[in-house]
């Protein structure tokens, strides 16, 4: 913005400096009316200066108010991402003092690493990571300290560094471990005594698919249920319909649980199951678990296809916005801070469960209830 108007201005002082060179040049007969041009053109020229360098000395104060910051995003693979875009964009606004640059990684993980590089180029004054994968951070992560630039970690943790000043989302194992416990509970209350689960994971090796998965694992090792297999669908709708249509094949009539590590992943699982003449949701051959319960997941949830839905808050850029504002004023912000989640269902398919002996709340999904989902 700033650059534009002094281009512009810039732009006219050349003009008028041209005018007054012509003027000059043009000033043969008769002599006091070319004078006078050229007076004029020098004035214009002085003015246009000096509005110039107000505009510039504006621009360099308001500049000195917006508080810069780089956002590394995973891509646009679900409707979680497209909430967690839309709630950074909202609150790292320009109206609310913020210059935000915004980088759609694409679910690259060497594009993430230059999309930080590029933000410490830039000199920002802060960088949110949400990292695609949970490792491989530290030399980047030493980069932004060595620049003296603070890192905040969003949704996906970071494992392999601690180079980074506050995390800020969800509890990806207790998701899992939640899942689990309310299939162990309704499948008690349904007086199912068998289970055999297939799993369509999220992207390998992020920190969403490794807690839901050993989350889920956890309790299915206790309960000595059958995992019969686990592949990823990589957090989009083609890969769940992907490998759910080659489980269709490989499981044929084996399997009456299917989790899915997200949203998008159960829809395209859905279609494969409706073209394989699968069954699925209360009541129906397959008990169909996941995660996010976005609008579009507890719709599926309320037309009685997806049976529990575990939610990962995607709103966690006002908690982050607040960390920045704790380091702007001096303070230190607390290195993890969680983001609560909710767990969903149909009032028939709510049961009583505990997650490390803490007891679960669940909530009936209902049309208001979807209303004020995002
Ligand atoms: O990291 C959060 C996960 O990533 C969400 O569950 C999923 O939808 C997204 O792509």
């Amino acid at each position: 913005m700033k650059k534009k108007l002094i281009s512009v201005l810039l732009t006219g002082v050349m003009a008028a400096s041209l005018l007054a060179g012509c003027a000059a040049t043009t000033a043969t007969a008769p002599a006091p009316a070319a004078e006078e041009v050229k007076e004029e053109a020098e004035e214009v020229v002085e003015d246009v200066e000096e509005a110039a360098e107000e505009v510039a000395e504006t621009a360099e104060a308001a500049d000195g108010e917006l508080i810069s910051v780089g956002f590394a995003q995973v891509g646009h693979e679900s409707d979680w991402r497209t909430a967690s875009t839309k709630s950074c964009q909202d609150v790292f606004s320009e109206a609310n003092g913020y210059d935000l640059s915004f980088v759609d990684c694409d679910n690259d993980e060497a594009a993430q690493k230059e999309a930080v590089r590029s933000f410490i180029e830039q000199g920002v004054d802060y960088i949110i990571i949400d990292p695609i994968i949970a490792t491989g951070w530290d030399t980047v992560l030493t980069e932004c300290e060595d620049a003296g630039i603070p890192v905040i970690v969003i949704d996906r943790t970071i494992d392999d560094s601690d180079k980074y000043v506050s995390w800020v989302g969800s509890d990806f194992l207790t998701e899992g471990k939640a899942a689990g416990e309310w299939l162990k509970a309704y499948a008690a209350a349904q007086g199912i005594t068998e289970i055999n689960a297939l799993i369509i994971q999220g992207t390998i090796g992020s920190s969403a698919q490794i807690g839901r998965t050993d989350g889920f694992q956890s309790v299915a090792d206790a309960e000595g249920w059958t995992v019969l297999d686990k592949q990823t669908g990589d957090f989009t709708e083609a890969g769940g319909q992907e490998v759910m249509e080659s489980y269709c094949k490989s499981y044929e009539g084996k399997f009456n649980v299917v989790v899915c590590e997200n949203d998008n992943e159960a829809f395209g699982a859905m279609t494969a199951m409706d073209n394989a003449g699968v069954t699925y949701g209360p009541g129906n051959d397959v008990i169909l678990i996941s995660y996010d319960a976005c609008t579009a997941g507890l719709e599926k949830v309320k037309e009685g296809k997806i049976t529990a839905d575990f939610e990962c808050n995607p709103l966690a850029a006002p908690t982050v916005e607040g960390v920045i504002q704790t380091l702007q004023s001096g303070g230190t912000p607390e290195k993890e801070i969680l983001v609560p989640d909710n767990w969903y269902a149909l009032a028939d398919q709510i049961v009583d469960f505990s997650v490390d002996g803490n007891a679960q709340t669940m909530i009936e999904v209902t049309d208001e209830v979807i209303e004020a989902q995002y």
